[in-house]
């Protein structure tokens, strides 16, 4: 009996290093956080919960959080933290999260930090949080985000230079004409860039503190950078 408790004990230890948990995707504007989720959903099978998409959703949608977001973020700057923290609560409940998840573009301040680290201080159940920072040069990060196109369908995304679809302008899977995110100019880069300066740096120096943190070198083609976060992830997980 003592042997078989002690071997399912063996079985949980292993389960919980392995299992992905919360796992934070940093990084500015354009180096790779929604192209790199996209992979990491696939081999983890957990959620991508991307603010910047549930922003644009409910901008489309026309929701009073939209109303509320849609000149913040069409200009660069950040939407207010109490409007993400919301949003982000409500996303969270949902019972796809179990396993694990991971945030893409959240949290960026650090009052966003301290509202995440809180949540998840107060459910002993969820393992603790795990970080990575993409690290990408600003003269590429321009380039990614000029040549950015997005499917409006399947979200799938394209980049002109360094990963065209089939067809110029159409979606490879679903046929449909690619769009070019409003916030994709070299003007708005520049504010987003400023803002991620200001008030995102210090959320990623207040997760390097705490230590199950890593960075990746984002300049690198799309597969080699997964397989670097994915390294990251499994030892940092294991610590
Ligand atoms: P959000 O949508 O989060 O934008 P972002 O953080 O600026 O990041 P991006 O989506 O532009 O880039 P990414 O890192 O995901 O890059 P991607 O994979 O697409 O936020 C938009 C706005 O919403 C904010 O400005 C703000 O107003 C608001 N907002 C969102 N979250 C908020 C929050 N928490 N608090 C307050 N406000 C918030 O890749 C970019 C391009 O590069 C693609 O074309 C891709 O194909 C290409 N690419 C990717 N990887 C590679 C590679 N390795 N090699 C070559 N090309 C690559």
């Amino acid at each position: 009996m003592a042997s078989l408790i002690s071997e399912m004990e063996i079985g949980q230890e292993k389960d919980r290093k392995t299992l992905p948990g919360p796992i934070l995707l940093l990084g500015a504007p354009g180096a790779g956080k929604g192209t790199q989720a996209k992979e990491l959903v696939k081999l983890w099978e957990i959620p991508q919960i991307s603010t910047g998409d549930l922003l644009r959703a409910n901008v489309a949608q026309g929701t009073q959080l939209g109303q509320a977001a849609q000149a913040v973020m069409d200009r660069g700057d950040l939407v207010p933290d109490s409007l993400v923290n919301d949003m982000v609560a409500v996303r969270l409940s949902e019972p796809d999260t179990i396993r694990g998840y991971i945030l893409d573009g959240y949290p960026r301040t650090l009052n966003q930090a301290g509202w995440l680290d809180g949540r998840i201080a107060g459910r002993p159940e969820s393992l603790p949080v795990v970080a990575v920072s993409i690290q990408v040069d600003y003269n590429q990060l321009l380039r990614r985000i000029t040549g950015r196109r997005n499917c409006p369908v399947c979200q799938t995304i394209y980049n002109v230079y360094a990963k065209p679809p089939r067809i110029s302008g159409i979606c490879d899977i679903e046929g449909a004409a690619l769009v070019q995110r409003a916030d994709d100019t070299e003007e708005v880069f520049a504010e987003r860039m400023r803002a991620y300066a200001a008030l995102t740096e210090p959320v990623v120096e207040h997760y390097r503190a705490l230590g199950r943190f890593a960075e990746v070198d984002g300049n690198r083609p799309i597969d080699v950078v997964v397989a670097g976060i994915v390294a990251a992830v499994e030892r940092l997980r294991a610590l």
